[in-house]
C-alpha cells in the first residue's frame, strides 16, 4: 500500500477541515430551515445535537481514517473480514456525489451575486435591475453554466493534490470572511427588528417544532459538519501522529456551530425588517442580504467581498466533496487521481441537471408544493444522511478493535481524555441510535398525520 502524505502542519489539517464544514451548509441552508422550523427551539435542538450526535460523530471518522489511513470505502472494508461495513461506505461516497451536484447550482448562485456586485461596483443601476434571484432561478441553463464554472474549478484544484490543493486556498480566506461577518452582523443587529431576531432565534417556543423537527436538526448538523460524507475520514487519514483527535473534533465543531448562529444573527434582523420575504424559501439568503446590502452605504463592494468570501467557502467545501469521491475512487480502483478527477466532475455535472432546472424546465414538478431542489434536499439530508450517520457509527465502535479506540481517543497527557473516553463509547453506541431512531419514529408519525 502507498504511504499516505500527511499535513505538513498541524494547522494544515485544521485550515482543510474548517473549511470543508464551513461552507453554504451555515450561511445558505441554516436559516432557511431555521425558519421552517420555527426557530428558536429549533436552533436549541441543532445546538444538541451539534454536540450529541455531530462531534462524536465527526471524532469517530476522523479515528476510522487516521487508523486504518484509508478513505472511507477502503476503510470500511477493512474493518471486517466479511466486509459487511462497506455499503455504509459506498453510500457515503454515492451520497457526496449527489450533494456535489446540487451544491455546486447554490455555489452557482453564488457565483453570480459575486459577479453582479463586481459589475454594481461600477454600474450600480445594473445590480438593481439585475441582481436578483427570479430572474437568475428562471433561467436554468444560466444556472448549468454557472455549476459548470465552478465544478470545473473544483476539479483543477483537486487535480494538484491535498496539499497544494486544499490548504491554501481555504486557510488565506477564513480570517478576512470572519472580520467582514462581524461587521455586517453590526450593522444588522442595528435595525429595528433585531430584538425580534434574537427573540425568535434564541427564544425556545417549542410549541413551534415540528414532529419532523428532531431529524432535520440531526440532517442538518451532519451535513454542516461534514459528517456521513467520509470526507473526515479522508482529512483523518492525512493526520499526523501526536494529533489529538477529540480535540481537533471538538474545535472543529465549535467554529463550525459558531459560524451558524452567527449567520442567523446576519439574517434574520435583515429578514424580519422586510417582512414581506417568507422565512421558508431556500432563496432566503439571496433574497435578503442583496437588498440589505444595497440599502447601505458602501453596500456594494460589502457585497462584493461577501460573495467571494462565501464563494470560497462553497468551493472549499466542494473541494472536500470531490476529495472524498476521488480518494474513494484511487484507493479501490486502478484508476489514475486525474482521471478519477474528471470523471467524478463529469459525473456530478451531470446530475446537476436536475436541480439546476429544476425552476425553471422542471418547474411543474412539485411535490408538497416543493421543488425538485428542494425534495433532493430533504431527502438527502433529512432522511439519507441520518441513516449513513447510523451505520457509519455502528461500524466504528463495532469495527474498529478496542484497544485502537482507546489508543485513538485516549492522551495520555489529557487526563479527562480518559474519562470522556467511555462517555463517547456510550454516546456512539446507544445514544445515537437511540435519538436517531426516535427521530425517525416522529417523522414517520408525521407522514401518517399528514
Ligand atoms: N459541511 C459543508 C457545508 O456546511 C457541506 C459539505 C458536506 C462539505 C460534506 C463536504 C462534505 O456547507
Amino acid at each position: 500500500m502507498p504511504k499516505r502524505s500527511s499535513w505538513s502542519t498541524r494547522f494544515g489539517f485544521y485550515l482543510a477541515a474548517i473549511g470543508s464544514a464551513c461552507g453554504l451548509g451555515n450561511l445558505w441552508r441554516f436559516p432557511y430551515i431555521v425558519g421552517e422550523n420555527g426557530g428558536g427551539a429549533f436552533v436549541l435542538l441543532y445546538v444538541l445535537f451539534a454536540l450529541l450526535i455531530g462531534l462524536p460523530l465527526l471524532i469517530g471518522e476522523l479515528m476510522l481514517g487516521k487508523s486504518t489511513h484509508q478513505s472511507i470505502l477502503s476503510a470500511t472494508a477493512t474493518l471486517s473480514l466479511t466486509k459487511k461495513y462497506v455499503w455504509i461506505g459506498r453510500l457515503a461516497v454515492l451520497i457526496s456525489l449527489v450533494v456535489l451536484s446540487y451544491y455546486a447550482v447554490i455555489s452557482g448562485w453564488v457565483l453570480h451575486f459575486s459577479t453582479q456586485f463586481l459589475v454594481g461596483l461600477i454600474q450600480p443601476q445594473i445590480l438593481m435591475e439585475k441582481g436578483r434571484l427570479e430572474l437568475l432561478l428562471s433561467n436554468g441553463w444560466l444556472q448549468m453554466g454557472l455549476a459548470s464554472v465552478h465544478l470545473l474549478l473544483a476539479v483543477v484544484i483537486v487535480l494538484k493534490g491535498v496539499q497544494e490543493g486544499l490548504e491554501r486556498w481555504i486557510g488565506a480566506m477564513m480570517p478576512v470572511f470572519s472580520v467582514l461577518l462581524v461587521l455586517l452582523v453590526i450593522k444588522s443587529l442595528s435595525l429595528d427588528s433585531a430584538a425580534h431576531a434574537l427573540r425568535f432565534l434564541f427564544y425556545p417556543d417549542f410549541s413551534k417544532l415540528q414532529l419532523s423537527s428532531p431529524l432535520h436538526a440531526i440532517g442538518h448538523v451532519c451535513f454542516t459538519l461534514s459528517v456521513g460524507f467520509g470526507t473526515m475520514v479522508t482529512f483523518g487519514s492525512y493526520l499526523r501522529d501526536g494529533d489529538h483527535i477529540p480535540t481537533a473534533g471538538f474545535r472543529v465543531t465549535m467554529v463550525d456551530t459558531l459560524l451558524s448562529l452567527v449567520s442567523g444573527l446576519l439574517l434574520f434582523p435583515i429578514v424580519l425588517q422586510a417582512s414581506n420575504i417568507p422565512l421558508t424559501d431556500p432563496g432566503l439568503l439571496f433574497e435578503a442580504l442583496p437588498r440589505f446590502l444595497l440599502s447601505m452605504p458602501g453596500g456594494v463592494i460589502f457585497g462584493f467581498a461577501f460573495f467571494v468570501c462565501l464563494y470560497l467557502a462553497a468551493l472549499g467545501a466542494s473541494i472536500g466533496l470531490l476529495e472524498v469521491i476521488v480518494s474513494n475512487l484511487v484507493d479501490r480502483t486502478k484508476m489514475s487521481r486525474s482521471f478519477a478527477t474528471y470523471l467524478s466532475g463529469a459525473a456530478a455535472l451531470v446530475l446537476a441537471i436536475l436541480p439546476a432546472l429544476s425552476s425553471s424546465a422542471f418547474k411543474n414538478f412539485r411535490l408538497d408544493g416543493k421543488s425538485l431542489l428542494e425534495i433532493l434536499d430533504d431527502l438527502l439530508i433529512n432522511l439519507v444522511l441520518p441513516l449513513i450517520a447510523l451505520g457509519v457509527a455502528w461500524a466504528i465502535r463495532k469495527g474498529l478493535s478496542q484497544r485502537e479506540q482507546e489508543k485513538l481517543f485516549v492522551d495520555a497527557n489529557k487526563l479527562e481524555s480518559v474519562a470522556l473516553f467511555s462517555h463517547w463509547q456510550m454516546v456512539m453506541t446507544w445514544v445515537i441510535p437511540l435519538v436517531i431512531g426516535s427521530a425517525f419514529f416522529l417523522q414517520i408519525l408525521e407522514y401518517i398525520r399528514r
